[in-house]
């Protein structure tokens, strides 16, 4: 990584010919997924193999004949277990010659990470440049961090506010901010899962490896998720959706007038309420901010919309409101309650995926 950004920074030695030369890192895991529990940075590095080729040697490593030493580390891997970033002179990626190659080696099962485009090392404009440091973690972490102990299952969150319209200046919304939604869908992703994001509007950056399905009223959501059902295995409902949306939307701005304003407001369609009768072979789970009577009313909301685990959390517990980074939650399933302490988001997100995946195996 440190030679990657030294190359996008402006390096142009290797034999003086820099603009024909591809930082290719092929990264992958030694150990095999079934012995990666608990996989870190400090073990992470010793099994991660970072590789530079240049354009020719890239072209030979998709025939199969290159350097050696290479080739031995190559032919060890299964696909899907290698991710390939590279970074050159546009007009050297844009050569079908390098793109045919790029092509093979993604046929064969090597993930290529597309470059980003800007300032390359040679002052020209254009694509070719190595992506950024977090991009490049972000797609390391999901080739080798976590266990795919989510792989092949179709996991649907849903995340943020809905926004509904009182005329076209005006909407209704609440506080929600997403974050423990995208925490889920994140981690879903780097468990393998196969993640469908239905969000409101947010001030998050997508997250990676997600099919990202912006929405903005409870009426669209309840359309995102409804359409996907079928081909959901888990859906996890963190969005906040509003109950009740203006009963018209103004054409033009409501101009203000003397007095006090009414708004007539009619309930939306409860996403949940809907299609847990409908549940076929997929699992339900809820989410229940409270201020009060927490288990008696999320139990009650487990009951009635047919779910199979609600998670609860009380709005007036220091670490558990909108916004911040941490959760308080308690479990609620049919077989009973399980609270668990002060979390981060990120950590909540993995025990609610556990407890899911113990729950579905059952
Ligand atoms: N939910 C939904 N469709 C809605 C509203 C909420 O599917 N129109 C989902 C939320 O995403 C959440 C759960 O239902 O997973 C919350 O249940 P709900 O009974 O709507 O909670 P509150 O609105 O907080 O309940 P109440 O007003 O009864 O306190």
């Amino acid at each position: 990584k440190r030679q990657a950004n030294g190359y996008s920074n402006g390096f142009n030695g290797w034999g003086g010919d820099w603009m024909g030369w591809i930082v290719l890192f092929l990264i992958f895991g030694m150990f095999g997924w079934g012995g990666m529990g608990g996989f870190g940075w400090g073990g992470g590095m010793s099994g991660a193999s970072p590789y530079m080729t240049s354009a020719v040697t890239q072209a030979d490593l998709q025939r199969g004949f290159d350097n050696q030493s290479v080739m031995n580390k190559l032919n060890g891997l299964e696909s899907g277990l290698c991710d390939g970033f590279y970074a050159m002179n546009t007009g050297m990626l844009e050569n079908p010659i390098t793109q045919d190659n790029l092509a093979t080696l993604e046929r064969y099962g090597f993930t290529v990470i597309p470059s980003e485009s800007g300032v390359l090392a040679c002052k020209d404009v254009g694509s070719g440049r190595l992506p950024k440091e977090e991009v490049l973690l972000e797609h390391i972490l999901h080739t080798i961090a976590r266990p795919k102990d989510l792989a092949g299952v179709r996991v649907a969150v849903t995340a943020g506010p809905t926004q509904e319209a009182l005329d076209p200046v005006r909407y209704l919304t609440n506080h929600s901010t997403g974050k423990m939604g995208y925490a889920l869908a994140r981690a879903a992703a780097m468990r393998g899962a196969e993640v469908t994001l239905i969000h409101g509007q947010t001030a998050l950056p997508p997250v990676k490896f997600t099919t990202d399905v912006p929405v903005t009223s409870a009426q669209q959501m309840y359309e995102a998720v409804t359409s996907r059902f079928d081909t959901t295995d888990v859906l996890i409902m963190a969005a906040a959706v509003a109950d009740y949306r203006p009963t018209t939307v103004a054409d033009d701005k409501i101009k203000k007038k003397e007095g006090d304003l009414s708004i007539p407001v009619e309930r939306t369609e409860d996403i949940l309420g809907t299609i847990g009768p409908r549940k076929t072979h997929q699992f339900l789970c809820g989410f229940s901010m409270e201020t009060r009577d927490l288990v008696e009313n999320s139990s009650a909301k487990l009951a009635k919309k047919n779910l199979d685990m609600v998670v609860a959390n009380n709005l007036k517990v220091a670490g558990a409101g909108f916004g911040v980074d941490t959760n308080v939650v308690t479990f609620i399933t049919p077989d009973g309650t399980r609270e668990l302490p002060l979390m981060s988001k990120a950590d909540v997100a993995d025990a609610i995926l556990d407890e899911i995946l113990r729950r579905r195996a059952k």
